[in-house]
């Protein structure tokens, strides 16, 4: 792996893309003081250039050198990176003018955030700039928690992929925004929900959704509407009668534990049954699976994928974002 960090961080000197794993979801680096570089990550993505990135500090001590943390939310900001950082928490600050626009999308602020997986922080380490990184997929497409599934999504158009196995986490990081009271707890504007829950955040501060002018330019363009959208129709249900199948279609059910005596798993003869967490129903467990699950039914020549629900607690919230987000085309 040393070389593999050593070849990663040399290339991204060099002003190159590399993809690159992180505790979350397989990130498509450039370096992010470089506006040719972060160029070249919207290009092999097809992201539109509204749709701004995330910037990956190596250290809690470069947090300055990227954003400029307002004295009213210092405090705050000291006391969320103490715990989740490095980790997939993502702080949505003013930005600190040596960021390139094409970064933040001409946005006043900067996303940063410190990634856990110790691969991502040798390269950045080595490398000893910022690291912009959104997810290493196609604009809209299934987020990519494997080396495989980058190379699905972007063979050809990137030189390197450094492949350090499966994402521990699964899904991406939790992004807010910080906004600070008089003589209170401040209040977090959820932007996306991800590992670091509700639950974890409400021990700081006060835990609201952030509400898009949908009038304006997105302001979390990322959060739009449609997105981890796999090719097949997916439709996720509400309740098992929600399900009303076509003659002659073949449906898969992406099931929650897959369970003999889950309502869903008898509704209909299903052509395939995969689960997120077989058995057990672990939340932590269908994150990580959710989107090799959502890949690899995309690939079975189905004419559906029908999703049973999660319960929306804890990591459960994410979970169904990203269904409902993967379903929105095809309703
Ligand atoms: O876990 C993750 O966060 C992964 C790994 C690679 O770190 N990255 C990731 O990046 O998910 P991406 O580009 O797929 O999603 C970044 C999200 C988008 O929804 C984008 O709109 C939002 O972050 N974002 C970035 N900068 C922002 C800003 N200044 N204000 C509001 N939202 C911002
Ligand atoms: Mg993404």
């Amino acid at each position: 792996m040393k070389d593999a960090v050593r070849e990663a961080s040399a290339m991204l000197r060099a002003g190159e893309i590399v993809a690159l794993p992180t505790e979350t979801v397989y990130g498509l680096g450039a370096d992010a003081l470089n506006p040719e570089a972060v160029a070249k990550v919207f290009a092999a993505k097809e992201r539109p250039s509204f749709d701004p990135l995330i910037v990956h500090i190596a250290s809690r001590g470069d947090l300055k050198d990227v954003a400029i943390v307002p004295d009213d939310i210092a405090e705050t900001v000291n006391k969320l990176t103490a715990e989740f950082w490095p980790g997939p928490l993502t702080l949505i600050l003013p930005k600190h003018p040596d960021v390139p626009d094409l970064v933040t999308s001409g946005l006043p602020t900067v996303a940063v955030r410190q990634s856990a997986h110790p691969v991502f922080r040798a390269v950045g380490k080595e490398l000893g700039r910022p690291i912009a990184a959104p997810s290493a997929n196609r604009f809209g497409r299934i987020s990519p928690t494997s080396a495989s599934a980058v190379m699905k999504e972007l063979e050809g158009r990137i030189p390197l992929i450094v492949d350090a196995g499966a994402c521990s986490e699964g899904v991406e990081s939790t992004i807010i925004s910080i906004e600070p009271r008089e003589g209170k707890k401040p209040v977090f504007r959820l932007h996306r929900a991800g590992p670091v829950t509700k639950e974890q955040l409400q021990n700081f501060g006060k835990v609201e959704k952030f509400r898009e002018n949908k009038s304006e330019a997105p302001q979390a363009p990322g959060q739009l509407e449609s997105h981890y959208a796999p090719l097949t129709p997916l439709i996720l249900l509400e309740k098992p009668e929600d399900f009303v199948p076509e003659e002659g279609k073949k449906y898969g059910l992406l099931s929650y534990t897959g369970d003999d005596d889950s309502p869903y798993v008898n509704l209909h003869d299903w052509e395939a049954i995969e689960s997120l967490s077989p058995g057990s129903g672990k939340l932590a467990e269908a994150a990580i699976r959710l989107f090799f699950v959502m890949r690899m039914m995309d690939e079975a020549g189905l004419d559906a994928i029908i999703v049973e629900p999660v319960s929306e607690t804890g990591l459960g919230v994410a979970i169904m974002d990203r269904l409902r987000r993967a379903s929105v085309n095809f309703k």
